[in-house]
Formats: structure tokens, C-alpha cells, sequence
């Protein structure tokens, strides 16, 4: 079974052709992250205007890489929320058109529960539910517990910034460039951290919150709580912060619901720290894409939409995006 899968949610142009739910055969990717990096942040009309650009191309390199032509595809995937509004438009009509044109069923993927399949691409043994899945991306920060394929419980979130959203808008403050998260992570690795700097509590057992450490980041960085420590030890303090609250909820949650293996995804689990450190922690098997599965690709849309269009998933030509679907 070939799948196409299509994801512009956010900022990359990814398409990708994945056979059996499992086996990659293209996963391309034209990152947009040159084009923000000057604003500092995407910039959504911008994001939306180049995924027209960009997405014709992509698709023929994919096809191309795959070795596959669209008459051998199977069905068509694509992402249909959460996202921005104009980027979610140009790949749901694209993939429209392309499942219109090859007479091919369009199979509708909710892009966290993409980021989740990500964690099968390339392996052989199949998901040992219930399993506890820590997604951490730019937009989300959700534990959910997945129950089998397609059922999810959602468990916790963040109360105000996503993990990655926390990355990006520290690194701004530290002066690192966008996007934050990769920057961070170079850096933290080269120091020590400057201090132990607090980890949020909020009401919900198994939620996190984010913004309050990157107020005390700030308050550091102006030099209103004494000396300021070097960037590189400031940047190893406030990963090692949200490294700890990730990690802590998410074996909690683990243990509290007898997970059989905890998953980690979406683009913060490219993270060195994070990933080590709940690698170290857990006591069950820990499964983590590659980096490069981590973030935005077409690959996990596709292997995701095998799994949907075997249940039977199958979208309507007038399926409308859903910019702020959920999960569990
Ligand atoms: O999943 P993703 O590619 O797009 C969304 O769905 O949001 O995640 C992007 C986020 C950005 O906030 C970026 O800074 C963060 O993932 N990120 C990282 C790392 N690589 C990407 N955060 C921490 N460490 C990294 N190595
Ligand atoms: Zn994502």
C-alpha cells in the first residue's frame, strides 16, 4: 500500500510517499525557514504564498525519489488542522486536486496525530498500547495517552505557551535567531546551567506551563535579578527547566496509566537534552523518531493516513480545513 502525504501546516512544504504505514520511499522537504528568519517568526501570508511556490515541485521530486508515479498511489493524505488557516488551504486543495485528478480516495490527518506516527516510520514492531505520547511541537504540548490506533485520551497540556514556542520566544530574548529551538540546544549543550530556575506547578496534574519561566528569562536578561550570566549557561538553565517539567509529567503519566512504552514527538523531541533525559528516566521503552521526524514532514502525514484510510477514514472533496483540531 502507497500512500502520498501531504502536510503544510506551518512553514515546511513536505510531501512524502510511504508504503505500508512504515516504509519511506521520499520524504521531501522545502523548509521556509530562510524566508521567516528575518521576521523573526512565520509569518503566515508569507508561509501561505510560498507553499504555492513551492508544492508542485515538491510533489514531483517526491514522486520522483519514491520512483513511484501517481497512478501507483494508493490514497492521498493530507493534514487538515490544527495549523495556519492560509497554509492548511494550499495543501487540503492541493491534495484535493491530485486525488481528483488520479481518481484517488483523500484521506483527512490530524497533524498531531502525524507527528505521533512518526515514531513507527522506518521500525518493524508494531505499537504496544496503551502508549503515554508526549507531543511537544511550536503549537502544542499535550500528553496524551493513545489506546490503540486512532484512540486518544488527552491527558494534559500547556495552560498558556507550547515547548517550542517557549524555545523560540527565549531564544529571541537571548538573541539566538529563529527558530529558537535548534539554537538553544546547540548552545545549552556547550555550558553549564547558570542557576536552577523554577519549574511552573499548574493546577492540572499532568499540565505544563511555560510562560512564567520565560518571564524569569527575561527579568535575568534585563539584569533585574543581579548579575547576567553568560547566554550559553542562561540558555542551559531555562532548557534544563522545561527538559525537567516535560519529563517529570510524562513518566508520571506513564506509571499513572501502566503505558507500555512512552513515544516522543513533534519538533521539540529533536531536542538532545529532552530525549536523553527521558531515555534516562523511564523505566519502560522510550520511542523517538529521528530528528529530521521529528519536526513538520510529509512522510509521518502518509504513515499516519495509512492507519486512518484502513479504518476506513475517507474525506469528502468539500472537507474543510480545521486550524485549531485537536487531539484525545
Ligand atoms: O513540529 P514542528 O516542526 O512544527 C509545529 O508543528 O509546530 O515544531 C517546530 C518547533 C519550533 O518551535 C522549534 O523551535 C522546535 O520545534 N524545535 C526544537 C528543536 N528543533 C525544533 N526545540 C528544541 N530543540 C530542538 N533541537
Ligand atoms: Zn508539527
Amino acid at each position: 500500500m502507497l500512500i502520498l502525504g501531504i502536510e503544510t501546516s506551518c512553514d515546511e512544504t513536505a510531501i512524502g510517499v510511504v508504503e505500508d504505514g512504515r516504509s519511506i520511499r521520499s520524504n521531501v522537504i522545502a523548509s521556509q525557514v530562510d524566508l521567516h528568519a528575518a521576521y523573526g517568526g512565520v509569518v503566515p501570508e508569507l508561509a501561505s504564498r510560498q507553499h504555492v511556490e513551492a508544492i508542485v515541485p515538491v510533489l514531483e521530486e517526491a514522486l520522483i525519489r519514491a520512483g513511484v508515479t501517481l497512478g501507483q498511489l494508493d490514497a492521498v493524505a493530507v493534514t487538515y488542522g490544527p495549523g495556519l488557516a492560509g497554509a492548511l488551504l494550499v495543501g487540503l486543495n492541493f491534495a484535493k486536486a491530485v486525488a481528483y485528478a488520479a481518481g484517488l480516495p483523500l484521506v483527512p490527518v490530524n497533524h498531531l496525530e502525524g507527528h505521533i506516527y512518526a515514531a513507527w516510520l522506518g521500525r518493524d514492531d508494531e505499537p504496544d498500547f496503551p502508549a503515554l505520547v508526549l507531543i511537544v511541537s511550536g503549537g502544542h504540548s499535550d500528553i496524551v495517552l493513545m489506546e490503540g490506533h486512532g484512540r486518544y485520551r488527552r491527558l494534559g497540556q500547556t495552560v498558556d505557551d507550547a515547548a517550542g514556542e517557549a524555545f523560540d520566544k527565549v531564544a529571541r530574548l537571548l538573541g539566538l535567531g529563529f527558530p529558537g529551538g535548534p539554537a538553544i540546544d546547540r548552545l545549552a549543550a556547550t555550558a553549564r546551567p547558570s542557576a536552577r530556575l523554577p519549574r511552573a506547578r499548574p493546577d492540572g496534574e499532568y499540565d505544563f506551563s511555560f510562560s512564567g519561566l520565560k518571564t524569569r528569562v527575561q527579568r535575568i536578561v534585563r539584569g533585574e535579578e543581579g548579575e547576567t550570566p553568560d547566554v550559553a549557561e542562561l540558555a542551559a538553565a531555562f532548557q534544563e527547566s522545561v527538559v525537567d517539567s516535560l519529563v517529570t509529567k510524562a513518566v508520571r503519566a506513564a506509571e499513572d496509566h501502566d503505558a507500555n512504552q512512552i513515544v516522543l514527538s513533534g519538533g521539540v523531541a529533536a531536542n538532545t537534552a529532552l530525549r536523553a533525559v527521558l531515555r534516562e528516566r523511564s523505566r519502560i521503552p522510550v520511542l523517538v523518531p529521528e530528528p529530521v521526524l521529528c519536526t513538520d514532514n510529509g512522510a509521518m502525514i502518509a504513515a499516519c493516513g495509512y492507519h486512518r484510510y484502513a479504518a476506513g477514514d475517507i474525506a469528502p472533496l468539500d472537507l474543510d480545513i480545521d486550524p485549531s483540531l485537536k487531539i484525545g
